[in-house]
């Protein structure tokens, strides 16, 4: 039998739909760039599932809960012994978001020209590798990039690869391992424990640390027990830990898996020299080790949100959700990323507007199209986010997290599907102005 969502709304906020011709202003106004509208002129607002979350009831009561003191704030010691019993960490350090954590993290890992190996890095993470003078390797196995076939864990390291890099570079040119859980920049794929397991195994034979991208933990969980054999009747919690027994510590964004607005963290599972030098640099960077660049009320949220997450009821229905619009968008033969990750839909831009050349990005053309359509907002994850031709041209359709209705999903995909009838007419774009570094949040465009 169908479940529906466990939790009923007791607030809503109101969303309007502007009329045509002010969209179509509004678009032009923001170079068509959907990062550049204002977000009260977005109907449906699916950019990201970063920091848009609903919160539960019981979240909004531990934000009255919040200690604002400056040391030693009583959230945070309820935070850690909620990230202890998850993950099974010794320390955490709190950070302001997910990219705090990886340029606390980075600067103390990375020597000078050394590489970090990864499925597939996301952005900010690519970047702070940069930044501190490494170089980012994504050494996915190649099925991730074919949207049409099916492959239950399409975010997997390619084992092979990873030891042949190994086996060229040399284990001391390699600063560290981080596994991303689920894989967004490939679709929200997930990484099997096998996967997981035998990465670990490998890098640690060869003195190689392990670390994980934590953003999306309770989701590739999901997946875990929901598409290997071996995990279908362990609990999310019982697989949670076994994830992360295979790792020395992990970065955290908050704004996705803990169900709150902002925030991250650090998690350490032993290493006391390493927490010991972190805990130095966050009082430089985000604040006091206790809070991190958070106040009290936003640690409280998150140590809430992290036990609520992982509920199989609330997985099945959030995942069960985002299986529904892929499977709309299907029906309408519009091409996706199959089978559809655990917090996006990802259209294949390039396969459905196979007219329009890389360089006149197809998946930018899309997300324009989709706002004068139906005043939806979706993101690009393609050649402009990678800074030069990719793999694949995405759009990715961010379903944040319990805040909108199947029905708010039929309304997407009739908004696609219309689209999709006159893919032949939508035209390509060219850039005005870019920035030079993370070009997609800022560039400008004009339609080719
Ligand atoms: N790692 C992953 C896998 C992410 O998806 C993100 C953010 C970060 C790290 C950085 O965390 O935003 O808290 O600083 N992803 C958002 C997105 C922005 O839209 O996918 P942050």
């Amino acid at each position: 039998m169908h479940m529906p969502e466990p939790y009923r709304i007791k607030m809503v906020e109101p969303i309007h739909l502007l009329p045509k011709e002010q969209r179509e202003q509004k678009l032009k106004e923001a170079g068509l760039n959907v990062f550049s509208l204002k977000a009260q002129d977005v109907f449906i607002d699916l950019l990201t599932d970063s920091g848009t979350n609903a919160m539960s009831d019981n979240q909004w009561a531990g934000i009255m809960m919040g200690d604002e003191s400056y040391a030693g704030c009583r959230n945070f010691y309820n935070l850690q012994d909620t990230a202890q019993s998850i993950f099974e960490c010794k320390y955490i350090i709190p950070t302001h978001q997910g990219r705090g954590a990886e340029n606390l993290l980075f600067g103390l890992l990375i020597k000078h020209g050394q590489y970090v190996l990864g499925n597939v890095h996301f952005d900010t993470t690519e970047a702070h590798i940069t930044l501190k003078g490494g170089q980012p390797v994504n050494l996915v196995i190649d099925e991730a990039y074919d949207t049409s076939t099916y492959h239950p864990f399409k975010g997997n390291v390619d084992t092979q690869k990873l030891e042949q890099f190994i086996e060229e570079h040399g284990a001391e040119n390699i600063a560290f391992m981080l596994i991303t859980v689920t894989c967004n920049t490939v679709g929200g794929q997930p990484v099997s424990m096998e996967n997981i397991k035998q990465v670990s195994q490998i890098c640690r034979r060869h003195g190689i640390k392990v670390f994980i991208d934590a953003a999306r933990f309770a989701e590739n969980a999901y997946f875990i027990k929901t598409r290997e054999e071996a995990y279908k009747d362990k609990s999310i919690p019982e697989i949670v830990s076994e994830m992360f027994s295979y790792a020395d510590g992990f970065t955290f964004s908050a704004k996705k898996d803990a169900l709150v607005n902002i925030g991250g963290m650090i998690g350490i599972m032993n290493d006391e020299e390493l927490y010991l030098r972190l805990r130095e640099q966050v009082i430089i960077y985000e604040g006091f080790p206790t809070y991190g660049g958070l106040a009290g009320r936003d640690l409280e949220a998150i140590s809430r949100g992290l036990r609520e997450v992982l509920d199989f009821d609330y997985l099945q229905s959030r995942v069960g959700q985002v299986e529904y619009l892929g499977s709309l968008l299907t029906e309408a033969g519009i091409p996706i990323q199959t089978p559809v990750g655990g917090h996006a839909v990802f259209v294949d831009a390039g396969k459905m507007l196979p007219h329009i050349r890389w360089d006149n990005f197809p998946g930018v053309a899309l997300t324009s199209e989709l706002y004068l359509e139906g005043g939806v907002r979706a993101v690009e994850i393609g050649s402009l986010l990678m800074g030069k031709q990719a793999p694949t041209e995405l759009v990715r359709l961010t379903i944040p997290r319990r805040v909108y209705t199947n029905s708010h999903m039929d309304y997407v995909a009739e908004c696609l599907s219309n689209i999709n009838k006159r893919k032949e007419q939508v035209r390509g774009v060219r850039i005005t102005y870019e920035p030079p570094v993370l070009r997609h949040f800022l560039a400008r465009f004009e339609w080719a």
